[in-house]
């Protein structure tokens, strides 16, 4: 058995070879090819806890991702939600790695918004921007960098101000990119090509009247029904809408659920999949001029994925501990 630190995933897997594990994870998933069984919650009151298991099958990736949140952890020094990947050999059921999970969930997801904007971006675009400043958002900045190269600046702002300035201090200026600290969301917004949100809000942080044509825009944070990024407006004005599955967005996520329920969305298309859009089976952007959206709510099959071709290329550089 292989265990993997984050260090070793950084060694081994680029964002660039990311997003390529995560267009093969939404074909699987879209054309059938997943099983993906809904996530196991448990409580645990004793210590104020939850457990949460996704086990996913995607071709040859079998696995389960164990995610646990205890609020009360930093009180002895320890991470709110520590994570583990464990992979499993899809031909004999045995365990044959364990990594870092909370690097695989930063790492997948923003791979995920990359893939969306490969395949759905306008060409050519010039400005990001980037909301929500913790623990996903370095991979989230990373993933702008990569899957849109022509960018030459990326306004970044958090509810937060010493985040804000502290973020786009690091990275100003680092192959020649303009990181600028702004001071709201819409600031954030205008004029831009390509916007990710990756908040824990519970209300839109833009309006819709901040968004330019053209522009694409991912949705990462919104996982509950009460949780909410995107201005209702927008969900019901854009162009196109291409969730990562259908299966959980439209169960889970407020960014759809509370304009669904006042009747904003009434024959709009809804349930397209990004792999459905990768597979061909579903039209992508068709001009400039249209605004579209990608919203995530996560699934398993894109840690299934994406853990299995880090644990290929790290097996083949012979990075990691062996174990047993
Ligand atoms: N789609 C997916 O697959 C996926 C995967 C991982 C995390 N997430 C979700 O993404 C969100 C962010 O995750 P994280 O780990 O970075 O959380 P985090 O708590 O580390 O950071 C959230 C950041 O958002 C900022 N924020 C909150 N409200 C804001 C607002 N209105 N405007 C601007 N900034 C605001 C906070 O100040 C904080 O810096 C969470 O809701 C998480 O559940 C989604």
């Amino acid at each position: 058995m292989l265990y993997l630190t984050r260090e070793d995933m950084q060694r081994v897997m680029s964002m660039e070879e990311a997003i390529g594990a995560l267009e093969s994870a939404f074909r699987l998933y879209s054309s059938g090819q997943a099983v993906v069984p809904l996530r196991t919650m448990v409580d645990v009151p004793k210590h104020n806890g939850q457990a949460i298991f996704m086990p996913a099958l995607a071709g040859d990736a079998l696995g389960i991702k164990i995610v646990s949140t205890y609020p009360d952890n930093p009180k002895a020094g320890k991470p709110v939600t520590p994570a583990c990947m464990v992979m499993l050999d899809e031909k004999t059921g045995e365990v044959s790695c364990l990594m870092d999970g909370t690097y695989l969930t930063q790492l997948r997801t923003a791979a995920g918004a990359g893939a969306a904007m490969r395949a759905l971006a306008a060409k050519g675009a010039v400005v990001g921007a980037l909301i929500g400043l913790g623990g996903q958002s370095a991979c989230q900045f990373e993933a702008l960098c990569v899957a849109v190269p022509t960018l030459r600046e990326i306004r970044v702002f958090d509810i937060d101000p010493q985040r804000r300035a502290a973020f786009a201090a690091e990275r100003d200026g680092v192959n020649g990119l303009r990181v600028l600290p702004v001071a709201s969301g819409d600031e954030a917004v205008e004029g831009a090509d390509v916007v990710t949100t990756v908040t824990t809000s519970r209300k839109p942080v833009f309006s819709f009247a901040s968004v330019k044509k053209g522009c694409h825009i991912n949705a990462i944070g919104s996982y509950t029904p009460e949780m909410q990024e995107l201005p209702p407006e927008l969900v019901a004005g854009c162009d196109l809408i291409v969730l990562d599955t259908a299966d959980g967005v439209l169960h889970e996520s407020g960014d759809l659920l509370k304009p669904l329920a006042q009747g904003l969305l009434e024959g709009k298309k809804i349930d397209t999949e990004l792999g459905h859009v990768l597979l061909g089976e579903a039209v992508g952007r068709t001009s400039p001029e249209q605004i579209t959206l990608y919203k995530s709510t996560g699934s398993g099959v894109m840690d299934a994925v994406c853990a299995s071709a880090i644990m290929q290329r790290a097996r083949q550089a012979g990075v990691g501990v062996r174990i047993g």
